[in-house]
């Protein structure tokens, strides 16, 4: 009821009266009252004006699954959503609710998690107000050799919401990391639960840095923060709603081909890495070369001195000469 008495209030630019939230919802007005005054209470800055109604004045940054359900308009990402304080990590909560039936699309997101997981193992900074923790869980038709494209079509997703709310220009490292000025914001941890010939679920990871204002002296060179970079606070559950909307576009024309032939253009165009020198860590051969832009299967394709390679996310990681990108 407060999710929904919230949307009414943030659909309208003017006063929503008392009479018309009852009717709409069939409550009392002292319902209406008492759902007023808990927004209140986390937050939402509300008027109250006799003979007009309510009015929201200004929302708190503030994740909670009545915040994130009342700005929602993805179609079925997040259908249901689960929002906890804190938690180990957002990928072990959605792997565990997948194996107990959790539907295709459900949404979990933590204030702060004390077990964050990183990629090859490492672990994810995860302070609470700072950032943004999620995970998505899919259960799709999807073949399972293709499953490891979906990071890049989230990475998609990821740098084009974040352009759209702080006008910052996000771009991807290949194959999954966000970097604003050459710098990481942002890092998609994928996982997939998998028979040989049958994909049981994945969860798709994601964790921004929003409002960090620092950084541990072993990050500072590589790491930064929406706020660090743009000045601004943006609120972070516009931010989720927009990286789902996009997500939403984007793995519906992932899912069409199950590749990203259709994304390689505007993969490309974020791409960071493009048109510079990388060194791909290759453990049994490294190399150098000029990054080009990716492939219909995300492969990034590098031209080295004597020949053009194509390198596969996972089996290596790729690094820019000059610093992180
Ligand atoms: C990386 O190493 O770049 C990937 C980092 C992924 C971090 C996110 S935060 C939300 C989700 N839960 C986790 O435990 N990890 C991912």
């Amino acid at each position: 009821m407060k999710a929904k008495i919230l949307a009414a209030l943030r659909e309208t630019d003017g006063y929503v009266s008392g009479q018309e939230l009852c009717e709409a919802f069939g409550v009392s007005r002292t319902a209406v009252w008492k759902a007023i005054n808990q927004l209140k209470k986390e937050g939402y800055e509300i008027e109250a004006v006799t003979n007009r109604g309510y009015r929201i004045l200004s929302v708190p940054d503030l994740l909670s699954e009545n915040e994130l359900n009342s700005i929602r308009k993805t179609e079925w990402v997040g259908k249901q959503i689960y929002y906890f304080d804190v938690l180990d990590s957002t990928n072990t909560k959605a792997n565990h609710l997948a194996e107990k039936g959790a539907e295709h699309g459900t949404l979990v997101v933590a204030g702060r998690q004390e077990a964050g997981k990183g990629r090859r193992g490492r672990s994810w900074s995860s302070p609470a107000n700072t950032g943004i923790f999620m995970t998505l869980l899919l259960k799709p038709e999807l073949e399972s050799q293709n499953a490891s494209m979906l990071t890049l079509v989230t990475a998609l997703a990821v740098a084009k919401a974040i352009k759209r709310e702080t006008g910052l220009a996000a771009e991807i490292k290949w194959p999954n990391d966000i970097v604003l000025n050459g710098k990481k914001i942002c890092g998609i941890l994928t996982e997939m639960s998998a028979q040989i010939d049958y994909v049981n679920h994945i969860v798709i990871g994601i964790g921004i840095n929003v409002h960090n204002e620092e950084f541990p002296e072993e990050l500072s060179e590589r790491a930064t923060s929406i706020l660090l970079e743009g000045g601004k606070r943006v609120n972070r559950a516009m931010l989720i709603e927009a990286v789902w909307e996009e997500f939403e576009n984007y793995y519906g024309i992932f899912m069409e081909t199950q590749d990203v032939s259709k994304l390689t253009a505007e993969y490309d165009m974020c791409l960071a890495n493009r048109g510079k020198k990388v060194r791909v860590l290759d453990p049994k051969d490294p190399y150098e070369g000029v990054a080009q832009g990716i492939t219909a299967r995300g492969e990034l394709i590098v031209d080295t001195w004597e020949s053009r390679k194509l390198v596969s996310s996972g089996e290596v990681s790729v690094r820019g000469i000059y610093g992180y990108v």
